[in-house]
């Protein structure tokens, strides 16, 4: 009785898994959609999954935090703390955040051990994204209501060298899920 139970401790720590998805785009983009979607399917197979989430980061750990350019650094900062602890912990971590500097992205990947953090440029253009404008915060950020609005007048730096990009103006969610499932299989997750 007593090695078997060793056993199957010994057995969960082997299958640490823990890595982090940083989804990086544009507000609208699919960022949220993309990682809710790709949730639900790396759980049924079994994964253990958590994913972080801006709009909610923002209502609590960070809801003293603004849409400034240092504001979003120590966002981001912050969220890259909360997804190693979980990632440490054998999390498959999905973070869906603008995160529009590229420094900001690169600090979070050097704190993961190598392979470990995968970018996921969710590419769909700024025009798709004003077009559905799902929240209505296009049409406020261009009337002047919101200031700060990425990709309106604050910046977005597209990542150099993403390990995915994935254009949702141009593909079904299905398919960008699929896709990302034979990089999980590839990489041997
Ligand atoms: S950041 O730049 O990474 O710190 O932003 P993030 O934490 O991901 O929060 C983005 C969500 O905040 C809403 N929102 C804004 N986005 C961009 N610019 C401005 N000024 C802004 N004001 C509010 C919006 O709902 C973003 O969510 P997504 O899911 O990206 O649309
Ligand atoms: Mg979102």
């Amino acid at each position: 009785m007593c090695g078997e139970r060793r056993f199957q401790i010994g057995q969960r720590m082997e299958q640490n898994t823990g890595s982090i998805f940083w989804f990086t785009g544009l507000s609208g983009s699919g960022k949220t959609t993309l990682a809710t979607a790709l949730s639900t399917k790396l759980k049924e197979l079994g994964y253990k999954v958590y994913l972080l989430d801006g709009d909610v980061l923002r209502t609590g750990l960070c809801n003293d935090l603004k849409f400034s350019d240092q504001d979003r650094k120590e966002n981001i900062r912050r969220a890259g703390k909360v997804a190693k602890l979980f990632m440490d912990e054998g999390y498959i971590v999905l973070c869906t955040f603008i995160s529009p500097f590229c420094s900001d992205r690169q600090i979070v990947r050097e704190t993961c051990p190598n392979g470990k953090f995968h970018e996921v440029y969710v590419s769909t253009p700024l025009g798709k994204c004003e077009e559905r404008d799902p929240k209505g915060l296009y049409a406020k950020a261009r009337s002047g209501l919101i200031p700060f609005f990425t990709g309106i007048d604050s910046p977005y730096e597209k990542p150099n060298n993403p390990e995915l990009e994935i254009n949702t103006s141009n593909c079904s969610i299905d398919a960008a899920i699929n896709y990302i499932l034979d990089y999980v299989l590839e990489i041997k997750l």
